[in-house]
Order: C-alpha cells, then structure tokens, then sequence
C-alpha cells in the first residue's frame, strides 16, 4: 500500500451565514490559496489495526485508540473505517497538516474532515464521490456545533461556488466575469458554536425579530446569485453592506469586524461584510482587481492579523 495524500481548500461565505441554519438559502465558495492536508502512510512495524495519528499544528500525537470519541480527527478516520466495513485495516499513520487560520471562519474543520476522508478511503483502496465525503463531513462538522447547516462541508467538499439550502441538493452555478474579494482575519479567536448558540437564544427569546432578519438576509442571497452569475459585481457589493447590517442586527459582529469592514468601505470597495460565524474571524470584501493590493494593504495597516486575495471564478 503506497503513501496517499489529499488536500481540500478553506472557504468563504459571502452571503446568508447562520440564516442558513434556519434554512434560507447562502452562498459560499471555496478559497484555494489555504488548504488542509491529510497523508496517509503505511505503518509496516506496527500490527494491523493499529492507526497513529498526527497533527503538529495542534500538538498532537497519539494513536486513534487513545483518542477520545469526540475529537474531530479519530472521528473522521472512525467514520470512514465503518463505511468502508473494515475493522482491522493495515496499520496506518495519518499527519494532517493545514494554513487554514483556526476558528476564523475558513473553513478549517470542514477542510481537515474532508481531506481525511478522502485520504483514509483511498489509502484502503476506496475512492469516495463527493457525495459520500460530503455525508460523512457533515457528521464530523456536527461536533463543531450541533446544529451544522451543512454548507461548510459541501463547499469545500465539492470545491466549487454552491448554492446551498439545508436539507436540499447543492446547486452550483456559473460565475459569468470572475470576481476579486480581500479576506481580512481580525486575529479574535470565535469559535462558531458560541455564535451559534447566541443567534439560537437569540431566536428563542424574540423569534419574530429573528425570523425576520432570517428572511431578508435569504433574499439578499436570491438576489446575489443572478448578480454574480450575470457579473454585476456593483449589485454584488451593494448586497453584501446589506447583508453586514443584518448580522449586525443579528448581534454576531464585533468592534474589530466593523471597524475593518468600514476601512474598506472607505478606502473604495465595492462592497464588505463579516464571513461566518462572526464575533471575530475574518471579514470579505469585493474589490476591482487592480485594488486587491493596496487592499490588503489597507487592511493589515488597520490592524488586520492576515490578509487573503481570492479570485472567485469558475
Ligand atoms: O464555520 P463558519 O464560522 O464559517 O460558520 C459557518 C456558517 C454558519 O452559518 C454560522 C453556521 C452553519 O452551520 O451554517
């Protein structure tokens, strides 16, 4: 059995975060510049069965039977085992690696599970489609928060701009003039079960304010989709300050995220807003291409941890 390796990119919400938990419709697409990594080697001095796992990044190193039933990589690798039906498979060592920045809202958790999965299946002799990886994503990504709409996994699973209802197929779509977003991570640590958890108190307390904000973010992503397929960036921008106030209204922005979406508001761009969970984590913003840079710049002088140019296109 030979070393197999499988990577898997971050991603972006642009439109419809924690609305879509509640089942509005968001948009999403992958970031290729940061990706997860997961190589998977045989272990030809260990029994078979044993399984030994490592990630650097995290100060982890230990086998799989060590490891608790809840931690995100035992749980990719357990999952995968079950269904594949292989109980005793050649031992294996797994090192994952990845320069998806941790709890910013990239996607990170969704991008390792991915990787594993298509890692682990291949090492066995299995390759996985999309589907299934998605589905056996989706379970690891309900220990994150236990409510997932699913759109983290699909996008990065998939690789491509979704259009994405839970509980629905995916739809992906044309990108008709490609389109260029400045990410800029606030450095605040927020996990998106907290975010979670207070849009969902949020909710119970005062359903009909939530319900609707809900609501009209969903039709901000309606409207999205025909102006990114049709190349409207101008419309596109619009719709993301709108978006932006509504999470706001939503009480999961931050001092650090609003003061860096109005730097670039003021410094010309087409459009910003948080992307994803919130409270922290990164913002987005569209920008002309030949302004990507001094973008960035702008960003990092106005206290922005790290910065990401993305071209979204097909
Ligand atoms: O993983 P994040 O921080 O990009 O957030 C995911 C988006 C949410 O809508 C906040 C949660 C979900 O499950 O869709």
């Amino acid at each position: 059995m030979s070393k197999i390796a499988k990577t898997a990119p971050g991603k972006i919400i642009l439109f419809g975060e924690h609305a879509v938990v509640y089942g509005q419709p968001a948009i999403a697409v992958p970031v290729t510049q940061v990706q997860a990594k997961a190589i998977v080697s045989p272990d030809i001095h260990a029994d078979p069965g044993s399984i030994r796992i490592e990630a650097p990044q995290i100060e982890l190193k230990s086998p799989l039977a060590d490891l608790a039933i809840d931690d995100a990589l035992a749980l990719a690798v357990t999952l995968t085992l079950k269904y594949l039906e292989i109980t005793r498979p050649p031992a294996f060592k797994l090192k994952v690696t990845s320069t998806i920045p941790l709890a910013a809202g990239l996607g990170s958790g969704a991008a390792v599970s991915v990787s594993v999965i298509r890692a682990v299946s291949e090492f066995l002799g299995q390759v996985l489609d999309n589907e299934t990886v998605n589905t056996l994503a989706y379970e690891v990504e309900k220990l994150h928060h236990g409510t997932p709409s699913g759109i983290d996994n699909t996008v990065v699973t998939y690789a491509q701009p979704v259009y994405f209802v839970r509980g629905q197929t995916m739809e992906t779509f044309a990108v008709s003039r490609d389109f260029t977003i400045v990410i800029g991570d606030t450095g605040v640590f927020s996990p998106t079960s907290s975010t979670v958890g207070d849009v969902r108190s949020g909710w119970e307390a005062s359903q009909e304010k939530y319900d609707l904000l809900f609501e009209n973010i969903g039709t901000l992503s309606q409207k999205a989709r025909p102006a990114i397929e049709q190349g409207e960036t101008e419309v596109l921008g619009e719709l993301m300050n709108a978006n932006h106030a509504h999470l706001v209204k939503m009480g999961v922005s931050c001092p650090e995220l609003d003061s860096l979406v109005q730097v670039a508001r003021d410094a010309g761009a087409l459009g910003a807003k948080l992307s994803g969970g919130g409270r922290g984590g990164n913002m987005i913003t569209l920008v002309r291409p030949d302004d990507a840079d001094a973008m960035a710049r702008t960003l990092t002088e106005a206290g922005a941890t790290n910065t990401i140019i993305t071209r979204v296109g097909t």
